[in-house]
């Protein structure tokens, strides 16, 4: 910037025009002391030019020199100005350079926050299943210990019941289902609905089931088994168990067949009534217990016990009767008799 203000004039060239200017000046300085009538007129202007431009390049010289003066302390200031800025700037880029990892940190916290956060989460929800697992474990220990083990014990010949056993809950069965003629009937108040659910499904099918027997206590049994005795003698014990012995104690078997077949008993395996029980009973939950060939009592086509319909499902898909099965096995079932 300031090469361009420099003039390159060769000093013995600068040196003659000062001195030609100070004569000319004394010249000047000395008129009014001379005989003005010896003085050429034509010096006088030219000394009086020289001192006019004496004056101007005084003049011009120190307003370049206070424009120089001005340039230099404004470039001073610019230049303090553009390093103070670059200091800010070189701050401010610190700054943001320490933002930017103090950023950074905040991130790592806030992973390190939602890690933690996710495993409370699935430990919180490790804990609810192992509550829940808990909590169904204690309803269904609940729901078995209010439900009568016996109900899905295998009663015959060879496993006795209890003298002492009655059903929790006992509920009439509505005369309707009733076969005409007989006495008030009696059902386990849980399986009844499944019972009528079951005669109701039948009569859709025009198919007219009718209950001849259903609940049967310790001493209404030991009571009929006397008197099958009288009348068969020791035959009686293939078709009526003894007392203590008989599913009717549990209140969820019965004894069903159809009006037109009434009370005899054996043609009722010929009806479509029975057809029809072999088709559909499981969907209600009942099962044949003594088919043709089992090891205690005659076939009894009318005899169907309630077993809950997940058990009797299983029974009619595997086309086995109850006592194939093992009693470990059907235990598995009790707890959904009712279900
Ligand atoms: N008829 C069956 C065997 C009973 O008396 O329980
Ligand atoms: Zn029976």
């Amino acid at each position: 910037m300031h090469s361009g203000l420099k003039m390159h004039v060769d000093p013995q060239v600068i040196r003659a025009f000062y001195l030609y200017l100070i004569k000319n000046t004394e010249i000047v300085l000395k008129l009014p002391y001379m005989n003005i009538k010896h003085i050429d007129r034509s010096d006088i202007v030219l000394s009086l030019l020289l001192v006019c431009m004496l004056a101007a390049t005084g003049y011009f010289g120190y307003q370049t020199l206070t424009l120089k003066k001005e340039l230099a302390t404004f470039s001073d200031e610019t230049k303090r100005t553009v390093t103070d800025k670059d200091q800010k700037l070189a701050e401010a880029h610190k700054t943001i350079t320490q933002l930017e990892d103090t950023l950074d940190d905040i991130r790592d916290d806030l992973e390190d926050l939602e890690d933690d956060y996710r495993k409370e989460k699935n430990k919180n929800e490790d804990f609810e299943d192992q509550i829940r697992k808990i909590a169904g474990t204690v309803g269904d220990l609940d729901k078995l210990s209010k439900t009568d083990k016996e109900l899905l014990q295998k009663y015959s010949k060879v496993y006795f019941l209890n003298e002492n056993y009655i059903p929790s809950d006992i509920e009439e069965i509505d005369e309707e289902y009733i076969l005409p003629g007989k006495n008030a009937q009696f059902f386990h108040g849980d399986a009844l609905p499944f019972l009528e659910d079951m005669i109701e499904d039948a009569a859709r099918d025009d198919i007219d089931l009718k209950v001849i027997s259903a609940y049967r206590s310790f001493d209404y049994q030991n009571a009929l088994k006397g008197q099958f005795t009288q009348v068969y003698g020791e035959g009686a014990n293939t078709f009526s168990a003894d007392q203590g012995y008989s599913e009717h104690q549990l209140g969820t078997t019965v004894d069903l067949t159809d009006p037109a077949t009434g009370g005899t008993y054996t043609s009722f395996a010929d009806t479509e009534a029975y057809a029809w029980l072999l088709k559909n009973a499981h969907k209600h939950g009942f099962t044949l217990s003594y088919p043709e060939g089992n090891n205690f009592y005659i076939f009894e086509p009318w005899h169907w016990r309630f077993v809950g319909e997940d058990l009797a499902e299983h029974l009619y898909d595997e086309n086995i009767h109850f006592y194939d099965m093992d009693q470990r096995e059907i235990d598995e079932y009790l707890i959904k008799i009712f279900d």
